[in-house]
């Protein structure tokens, strides 16, 4: 007899996700806290053992807001010199533990709190999970003035660049930058296509995490939550 599968909402799956990485904060230490949906219920989860901690670095103004509003003590990232877990939530994750992500904007601050850490504890919902990575729309920080030039290079590999907007009017990140969207891409060499765009004059950030890619993955499924080590 097989066990039916629990029914859990999207929601829920990121909640029992956020809860599962408490397990990897090592006590007394400063933990790297990343940007979104997921990582909100892990900050929540993290408050309940504020305590414990010595406090967070964030990858963003939102993250930010809501560790102080949860009385968790927020570190410039020149603060520390290394951190034992960054904490991320992803758009896509493959099989190899490469990551898109950026969908919250934040994916450069993501990359430079992730590069402090030994390692990144990514924690998704099971629809994040692909066999190649492309399907989100890619996101790219650029410097405003080169966001044409970039999107050409990118039609050039296929695929469909557009500028992310917000009530009428180009997203602005917390860095002052704009978004690219990039849809169409099947990105079968995370690495080699991370490294190609990073030359790319104008290109802040590519949101592809492969040089910094998941060490372990906490991915929400109906049956419960799956540990996934790359
Ligand atoms: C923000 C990110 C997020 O980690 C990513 O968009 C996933 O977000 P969510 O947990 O809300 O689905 O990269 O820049």
């Amino acid at each position: 007899m097989t066990t039916p599968a629990a029914s859990f909402s999207q929601d829920e799956l990121k909640a029992l996700v956020g809860q599962a990485a408490l397990a990897y904060v090592v006590p007394g230490e400063i933990v790297g806290v990343g940007t979104g949906s997921t990582v909100n219920k892990f900050i929540d989860a993290l408050a309940t053992v504020k305590d414990r901690i010595a406090g967070a670095v964030s990858s963003s103004v939102a993250s930010t807001e809501r560790l102080k509003a949860l009385g968790i003590q927020v570190l410039d990232a020149n603060e520390v010199t290394r951190l034992s877990v960054y904490i991320d939530g992803a758009d896509e994750i493959d099989g190899a533990g490469y990551m898109v992500k950026g969908g919250g904007a934040a994916l450069t601050r993501e990359k430079i709190v992730a590069a402090l850490a030994d390692r990144f504890i990514c924690i998704a919902d099971a629809s994040k999970r692909v066999d190649v990575l492309g399907a989100f729309p890619l996101p790219v920080e650029v410097i405003p003035m080169a966001a044409g030039q970039i999107a050409r290079r990118f039609e050039a590999l296929g695929g469909q660049a557009q500028v992310r907007m917000k009530d009428g009017a180009p997203l602005v990140t917390d860095n002052g930058q704009h978004i690219l969207d990039v849809r169409g891409l099947k990105i079968a060499d995370p690495l080699a296509f991370e490294s190609e765009v990073n030359q790319w004059p104008g290109v802040v950030t590519v949101g592809v995490f492969a040089h910094q890619k998941a060490a372990v993955c906490l991915l929400g499924t109906p049956e419960g939550v799956q540990t996934l080590t790359y």
